[in-house]
């Protein structure tokens, strides 16, 4: 539920934005570092969910490192002043300059994800007289029980070192002189609710871990990637993703070496709630069998719902503020009719729709619609596809009514 307030004043912005509220940034922040602390978990924030500057700022300033996938992530972190020796570098296709860009900043840890890449990586290091610090980012054939254009920890997924290879990976270290080996690195997938895959995970590395400890080399680090899935059907009910349960999944089932670092790379989690985006209806259209509500965002400010068939809450603000006033004036009547309408986008791709058969009041042109839960993979994904305008932001700290 959003202040009166607040919805006043989308009424003056122009449509259609993202808005952020930075309070409920700042409080799941509090929480993720409150509920990591307790076992020294070290967290860093996967720049790709969301990379405004504000957002940033206040992320970083909570002691927060970063997991980068490209050599502009990698950048924009050092800009915002992340500390180098904080960051992460991930992705199955680093180019040479990507590397040589974050050799340059001495960064913390490569996550390496294939034998060609650490040949690659060692030699550009070994031209800059360097030692790279890198980890082996293994595929751990978990199931992530999510969608599968998210589901990263599968052997038929790109991504890491299958078991098969790691000796032949292992043997190759050993010529590969620039590089150190410190850590290694798994990530399963994205938005994951059925929470036993961690628990499936921490055994798996604890496998695999044994694997290595029964060769004598030595794990400094162990990075365990992100995942973690927040509500998108209750934004206000469940305001927080369940960091409680998640780092203690990590803390009961893990097999921590002494001296071993245990690294996340949340995303998702960390931005997702604090984010929505902001629309007017354009027209209310007839339709064979449903009313369209034409909004003035599309596809275009919001890809998931096209690209994984993403649920987000649609909320009509309009509508909703009209009867709040009513109920404050304790007339409780219905102000206004409930009907089934299919909320769609301007782009001309049939895909354009956020939501089939959405139980809204009775709307309007001209009415404010909120798309929730899109502080995430909303506005980084955003295009400008049918020369549409940049989406734009604005922040707040106003926080959502209970
Ligand atoms: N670490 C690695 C290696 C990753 O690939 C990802 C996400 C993360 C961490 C952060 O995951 P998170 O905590 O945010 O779930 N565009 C999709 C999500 C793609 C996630 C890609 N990798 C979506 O909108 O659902």
């Amino acid at each position: 539920m959003f202040y009166r307030e607040t919805i006043q004043k989308f009424n003056s912005y122009p449509t259609p934005f993202y808005y952020y509220d930075l309070e409920v940034l700042k409080q799941t922040l509090q929480l993720v570092k409150s509920e990591s602390e307790k076992y020294n978990f070290i967290i860093h924030y996967a720049l790709k969910a969301n990379t405004n500057d504000e957002i940033l700022n206040i992320i970083k300033s909570f002691s927060i490192g970063a997991d980068c996938v490209s050599g502009n992530e990698v950048k924009k972190a050092i800009e915002c002043q992340f500390n180098a020796k904080d960051i992460v570098f991930a992705g199955v296709g680093k180019t040479d300059n990507e590397i040589n860009y974050a050799l340059e900043q001495n960064i913390f840890c490569f996550n390496c994800e294939s034998l060609q890449e650490l040949e690659v990586i060692n030699e550009l290091a070994f031209s800059k007289n360097k030692i790279a610090d890198i980890a082996l980012r293994i595929n751990p054939n978990v199931n992530a029980n999510t969608h599968k254009y998210i589901t990263t920890g599968l052997e038929e997924n790109k991504f890491g070192i299958n078991m098969w290879e790691l000796e032949a990976v292992v043997e190759k270290l050993k010529s590969l002189t620039s590089l150190k080996l410190i850590g290694l690195h798994f990530h399963i997938g994205s938005q994951i609710t059925d929470l036993n895959s961690y628990k499936s995970l921490c055994l798996k590395i604890n496998e695999i871990q044994n694997w290595f400890i029964q060769r004598n080399i030595k794990i400094e680090n162990v990075n365990v990637g992100g995942g973690l899935g927040v509500d998108y059907h209750n934004p206000d009910g469940y305001r927080f993703a369940d960091f409680k349960t998640y780092f203690k999944i990590f803390h009961d089932f893990l097999k921590i070496l002494p001296g071993q670092k245990v690294h996340f790379e949340l995303g998702r989690s960390l931005v997702a709630q604090c984010g929505t985006l902001i629309s007017r209806v354009v027209y209310i259209k007839k339709g064979m069998n449903t009313n369209f509500i034409i909004l003035d965002a599309g596809m275009t400010e919001l890809l998931r719902p096209a690209l994984y068939q993403a649920y987000h809450k649609i909320e009509n603000l309009s509508r909703q503020q009209q009867e709040s006033e009513t109920d404050r004036k304790q007339e409780k009547v219905q102000v206004s009719p409930i009907f089934k309408y299919d909320v769609v986008g301007p782009i001309c791709e049939s895909a354009d729709c956020f939501g089939k058969a959405v139980i809204l009041p009775e709307t309007f042109r001209g009415d404010i619609i909120a798309l929730r839960t899109t502080g995430a993979y909303g506005e980084v994904m955003s295009s400008r596809y049918n020369l549409r305008e940049q989406v734009k932001a604005f922040y707040s700290s106003n926080g959502y009514e209970k």
